[in-house]
């Protein structure tokens, strides 16, 4: 059986709560499947860790972490730990020494999700986030003058490399290529005079090589408020870190909730693991109650199963996923239920079951 060694990092708050649920999961369709199986390693890292260690993950974590074929990741961050910290040291960490510079971030209404949008159909909410992942607003550079002086200033400074900027946006080309799908970058050109100016450049450049690729470009703003408007306007986005961010936020509100919300950190040369993680926090609100959703995790393994190459089980698992929504019987309170993470897990569970019993790869 082909092996896929998989480094776990629960993480903190919910994390090990949905996370146990994408493991089931994965397990699932190995053992449907017959070919291949998954060995996980848990990896105890986050806030719990730093309390007692004094940082969030051993010395030589990412030394470690490379023997993997891929981590699977539940959230970073807590309350009593400055989030600054937790994530610089841990999430962020990762995803800039693996060189995950590709963060991709379906935005999809499946059928039955909630939608808060009046009169939007299954088919008008259907993009695929690409992400900035690895530098730009997050490239951690600044200083700190002045410290508590009435002349006190704070830089955070931006970094857009040639490099960086010219290899996510040929990526989201690539993409929207493959899809035959439109392209839309956004940015924000008028206001950011310097970082934004040379992503429009570059995206305009590389435009060139795709002359098949029909393409648009929005400020972010006015992005912001097509997503809630008119959201079939966008299929592929490519953005930058924190818009990407930002955005996606916004698109899991109008595709289902954070609870549904998936997302994959890439490394396309595979020189790194790749990880894969929901794309919401810790949620300390609701953290240790049994209720987070875990369809979001879930979904992300779906997302791992494309990434191996076995894109026939990712389909079944995010038809899984539909039909649990469809059915509506089991579902966690964020989407209007009463059951727990676990009675939704095994509901997806026996959905892939049964799909697998009756052969039938529903189309997503
Ligand atoms: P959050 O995503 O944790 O929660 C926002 C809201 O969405 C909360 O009301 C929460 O209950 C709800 N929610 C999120 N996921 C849910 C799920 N699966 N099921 C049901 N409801 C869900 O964002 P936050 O509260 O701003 O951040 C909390 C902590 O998580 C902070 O420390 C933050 O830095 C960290 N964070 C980590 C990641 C990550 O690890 N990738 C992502 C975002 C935030
Ligand atoms: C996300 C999160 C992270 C990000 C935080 C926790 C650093 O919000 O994955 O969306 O901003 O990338
Ligand atoms: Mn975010």
């Amino acid at each position: 059986k082909r092996p896929y060694k998989i480094a776990v990092i629960a993480g903190d708050g919910i994390g090990p709560e949905v996370l146990t649920e994408g493991i089931k999961v994965l397990n699932k369709t190995a053992e449907l499947d017959g070919s291949f199986e998954f060995q996980f390693t848990y990896f105890p890292w986050g806030c719990e860790y730093y309390l007692e260690h004094g940082k969030m993950m051993e010395e030589g974590g990412l030394e470690q972490l490379k023997a993997y074929d891929a981590i699977y990741l539940g959230a970073v961050g807590y309350p009593g730990v400055p989030d600054h910290i937790s994530l610089w040291d841990l999430l962020l960490k990762i995803r800039k020494g693996f060189n995950q510079y590709v963060n991709i971030r379906p935005i999809t209404l499946l059928e039955g999700a909630p939608c808060p949008l009046k009169d939007v159909s299954r088919e008008q909410i259907d993009m695929l986030v690409i992400r900035e992942n690895s530098e730009g607003e997050y490239a951690g550079a600044g200083d700190w003058l002045f410290k508590g002086q009435p002349n006190e200033v704070v830089l955070q400074t931006g970094i857009f490399s040639r490099i960086g900027t010219e290899r996510i946006i040929r990526y989201a080309f690539e993409e929207a290529r493959k899809q035959g799908r439109s392209l839309t970058s956004i940015s924000k050109g008028n206001a950011l005079n310097y970082s934004m100016v040379f992503w429009d450049e570059v995206f305009n450049e590389v435009a060139k090589e795709y002359p098949d690729v029909k393409t648009y470009s929005y400020l972010v703003d006015a992005a912001a408020m097509f997503f809630v408007k008119q959201p079939w306007r966008f299929e592929v986005v490519v953005t930058s870190n924190l818009f990407g961010d930002i955005i996606t936020d916004l698109g899991a509100a109008i595709a289902g909730g954070l609870g549904l919300a998936a997302g994959a950190n890439i490394n396309p040369e595979r020189e790194y693991p790749s990880m894969f993680e929901p794309i919401h926090g810790s949620a300390p609100d609701i953290a240790g109650k049994g209720i987070a959703n875990p369809l979001a995790s879930i979904w992300s393994a779906s997302q791992m199963l494309d990434f191996f190459g076995h894109e026939d089980w990712g389909k079944r698992v995010l038809s899984a996923i539909e039909r649990v929504m469809i059915e509506a019987d089991v579902l966690t309170p964020d989407m209007g239920g009463t059951s727990s993470t676990t009675q939704v897990g095994d509901r997806v569970i026996d959905g892939i079951q049964d799909l697998n019993t009756s052969n039938i790869v529903q189309p997503t």
